[in-house]
């Protein structure tokens, strides 16, 4: 049973810079709910209870977000707008939260290793808010699934993308075993085009074995100092199943401005308050 989900968000977020300066990327709204929320949510849907969020700076308006906001919830409850009032509720509700800090952004896999302790001897989750993911049935819904399904050790979330992007991803080389399912033999950190062993992504979604920890702390620095969690989920490769699942759903790459753009397009669209509005404005905009 996975039962914690770890949200790494120390990242410097330099993408969005200056928006980013003192507050962290993972708080952008996407519609009316920051993309944490958005990936909070997700782990709910998937029956997750704990909330690991690996913090940098901007910690506090990350905490207070997923604290009880009492003067404002007494005052919506004085006002009699239960409306607003279930909607800050729902923020906190079926979830605990708990937090550690990346006191430096040393990677990906440096982030996971600061929940070692947190996390204890088990299975978990790990969640990127910034890839924003529009599905049916919540993406970690179905790695779960598909995890339990196959007896997995790893379950890496998939998407097959164009040759020429292959390069900002990293890249399974696998095969494929079932419907959506890869048994994973390689990764290659953003490989040129041509040096790619397939077009099949990672994307922000991981379910990890415990025995990632001693991965990571086996992890030499990479690139730019940082410790990459491909390098540590490939080095168990050998001793756990390590599958990719390819989701089926939408995915906006919301820690790019064009990707975010898009994604509050999209999700906004969906949106019966604002959807009309947006969608005769860009009707409008794009008529000659
Ligand atoms: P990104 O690669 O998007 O990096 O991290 P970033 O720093 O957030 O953004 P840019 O590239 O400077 O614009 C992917 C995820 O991993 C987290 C980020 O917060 C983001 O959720 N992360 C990254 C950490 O928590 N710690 C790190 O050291 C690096």
């Amino acid at each position: 049973m996975i039962r914690k989900a770890v949200f790494p968000a120390a990242g410097f977020g330099t993408r969005f810079l200056p928006a980013t300066k003192a507050s962290p990327k993972e708080m952008l709204p996407l519609v009316d709910k920051p993309l944490i929320q958005h990936g909070v949510e997700e782990a709910k849907a998937a029956g997750i209870r704990d909330m690991i969020i690996v913090t940098g700076r901007g910690k506090n308006v990350i905490e207070d977000h997923f604290d009880v906001s009492f003067e404002l919830e007494a005052t919506l409850r004085k006002k009699g707008d239960g409306l607003l009032l279930a909607l800050v509720q729902h923020v906190t509700d079926g979830a605990d939260f708990f937090y550690v800090r990346q006191n430096l952004p040393l990677g990906l896999g440096h982030a996971v290793l600061r929940a070692m302790a947190m996390v204890g001897q088990e299975p978990f989750a790990v969640i990127l808010s910034d890839d924003v993911i529009d599905a049916e049935v919540p993406v970690l819904k179905q790695m779960i699934a598909a995890y339990e399904k196959h007896s997995a050790g790893a379950v890496l979330a998939i998407q097959k993308v164009p040759r020429e992007a292959v390069s900002r991803y990293g890249i399974i080389r696998g095969k494929r075993i079932a419907d959506r399912v890869y048994r994973v033999e390689d990764m290659v950190e953003k490989p040129k085009p041509e040096a790619a062993p397939s077009d099949l992504a990672i994307i922000g979604r991981y379910i990890l074995p415990p025995s990632i920890f001693p991965a990571l702390l086996a992890t030499k620095p990479g690139a730019g100092g940082e410790i990459q969690l491909t390098d540590a989920i490939r080095a168990l490769i050998g001793t756990e199943r390590v599958l990719g699942y390819e989701f089926e759903g939408v995915r906006y790459d919301a820690g790019t401005k064009l990707g975010f753009q898009m994604a509050n397009v999209a999700f906004s669209l969906k949106d019966p308050d604002i959807g009309p509005g947006l969608l005769a404005f860009l009707r409008k905009e794009k008529s000659p």
